[in-house]
C-alpha cells in the first residue's frame, strides 16, 4: 500500500463542509463507485456509506460487486484486503494508510505457515487451519493451501462445523481445529458446540513450538492461536456482575472476540449483525449492556430512544484503528479518485490473492 499522508487543507475543514463535498463527490463518481462501511465506524462516516455491514456482510458485498471501478473501504486494511481479492476488477481505497487491525497484527504469516507445519507433524490426526477475516490476506493463503477456510464472528459456528464434518459428508475431515488468530473466537465457539476448555490448547507465537509439547498438541481438538482484539479484551466478568447489580433486568450481549468468562455470564453472545438483530427482535428488553465496539453501541442506543442500550461497562470502547477512517480522510479518498490518482490504494499481489479467495470462497459457500 503506497504510504500518503493527508494534505492539511482537509483537517481544518468544518464537519458540514466535510460532509457536503463527501456527498457531491459521490453523486459524480456515480455507480463507478461503492463505499462500504463497518459498523464500528463513526455515525459521520457510516452515514455516508452506501453499505454498512459487519465483516461476513461486508465480503459478501464485495464478492457480489460487478462493474464498480473504486471501493473505498471505511474499515481497517484487512477489510480492504478482502474487498480486493472478492472483487479484483475494482480499485480499493483504504482512507487512512494506518488503518490497521490490532489483532491481525499478532499473526504475522511466516509464523503462521511455520506453526501449521509444526502442528501437522505432531500427529494426532488431521489438524484444519480456520483464520478469522481478521487477518492478512498471506495468512488467509496459508489456510487454504493447508485446506482450511476462513470464518467471521457471524458464520464461525457453521465452519467449526464444517471442518469437523466428515469429507465425504461434505466437510474438510478435521480431527482438529487450529483456530486463527482469535484465541477467545475459538474458545468461546469450541464451548458454545459442546468442548470443553480441556479441548482446547493455546500456541503461543512467541515462544518454540508454541510453548506446547507434542503430546498436548496430539491430545488437543482445537488449538487456539494465542491473539485477540484489545478493544473486546478489556471487558470483565466483573462488568457484567456490577451490570446486573445496578440494572436489574437488564440484557447482557457479549461479542464473541470477548474473553470466555465474559461470554460466559452473558445472556448471548454474538457479531455485530446478530447484535443489531437481538435488539430489533427483542421489543420486551427495554435495558441493554452490550460488550462492543461503542460506535455501534451509541448508534443503537440513538436508533432505539425507548430503550436504555449502553456499553458494558459505561465506558466507550473504541478501536483507534477504525477511528482513523473520519470525515477528513474519507473526502481526501474521494477526491484522489475524481483526480484520477487515488491515494492508499490496497492491492494483494496475484500469487497470495488466489489462494487468499480460496479460503473466503470457501467460507462464503458454506451454508
Ligand atoms: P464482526 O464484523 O464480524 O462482528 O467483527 C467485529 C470486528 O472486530 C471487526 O473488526
Ligand atoms: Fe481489529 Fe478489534 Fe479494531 Fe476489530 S475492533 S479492527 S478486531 S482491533
Amino acid at each position: 500500500m503506497h504510504n500518503h499522508t493527508i494534505p492539511p487543507q482537509y483537517t481544518t475543514m468544518s464537519r458540514e463542509a466535510l460532509r457536503e463535498r463527501v456527498a457531491r463527490r459521490k453523486r459524480e463518481l456515480g455507480s463507478r463507485l461503492v463505499v462500504l462501511g463497518h459498523h464500528y465506524q463513526s455515525d459521520d462516516v457510516a452515514s455516508l456509506a452506501d453499505f454498512v455491514g459487519d465483516s461476513l456482510k461486508l465480503s459478501q458485498q464485495a464478492a457480489a460487486l460487478a462493474g464498480v471501478e473504486y471501493v473505498v473501504f471505511c474499515g481497517v486494511h484487512f477489510m480492504a484486503e478482502s474487498a480486493d481479492v472478492l472483487s479484483p476488477g475494482a480499485t480499493v481505497v483504504l482512507p487512512h494508510a494506518s488503518a490497521g487491525c490490532a489483532m491481525a497484527d499478532m499473526a504475522e504469516d511466516e509464523a503462521v505457515s511455520r506453526a501449521i507445519a509444526e502442528v501437522a507433524s505432531a500427529g494426532g490426526g488431521r489438524a484444519v487451519p480456520i483464520t478469522y477475516v481478521n487477518s492478512t490476506a498471506a495468512v488467509k493463503a496459508a489456510t487454504a493451501r493447508a485446506g482450511g477456510a476462513c470464518c467471521t464472528s457471524s458464520n464461525v459456528r457453521n465452519v467449526f462445523a464444517w471442518a469437523l464434518a466428515p469429507a465425504g459428508q461434505g466437510g474438510a475431515g478435521a480431527d482438529k481445529i487450529f483456530a486463527i488468530p482469535d484465541e477467545n473466537l475459538g474458545l468461546n465457539t469450541a464451548v458454545a458446540m459442546g468442548f470443553g476448555p480441556a479441548d482446547c490448547v493455546v500456541y503461543d507465537p512467541r515462544q518454540a513450538y508454541g510453548g506446547l509439547d507434542v503430546e498436548q498438541i496430539r491430545a488437543a481438538r482445537f488449538i487456539l492461536w494465542r491473539g485477540h482484539c484489545y478493544v473486546h479484551q478489556r471487558f470483565t466478568a466483573d462488568h457484567v456482575r456490577a451490570a446486573r447489580q445496578h440494572r436489574p433486568g437488564v440484557r447482557v450481549m457479549a461479542h464473541p472476540e470477548c474473553p470466555r468468562e465474559v461470554v460466559a455470564l452473558a445472556d448471548e453472545a454474538g457479531s455485530t449483525e446478530q447484535i443489531i438483530r437481538a435488539v430489533a427482535n427483542s421489543p420486551d428488553v427495554r435495558d441493554w449492556a452490550i460488550a462492543t465496539e461503542s460506535n455501534l453501541v451509541n448508534r443503537l442506543a440513538k436508533q432505539h430512544p425507548d430503550k436504555c442500550i449502553r456499553t458494558l461497562g459505561d465506558a466507550d470502547a473504541l478501536c483507534i484503528q477504525m477511528g482513523r477512517v473520519d470525515l477528513p480522510h474519507l473526502l481526501w479518498a474521494l477526491d484522489s479518485i475524481a483526480d484520477g490518482k487515488p491515494a492508499n490504494v490496497v492491492h494483494v499481489p496475484q500469487a497470495i490473492a488466489d489462494d487468499a479467495r480460496t479460503a473466503l470462497e470457501r467460507m462464503i459457500a458454506i451454508p
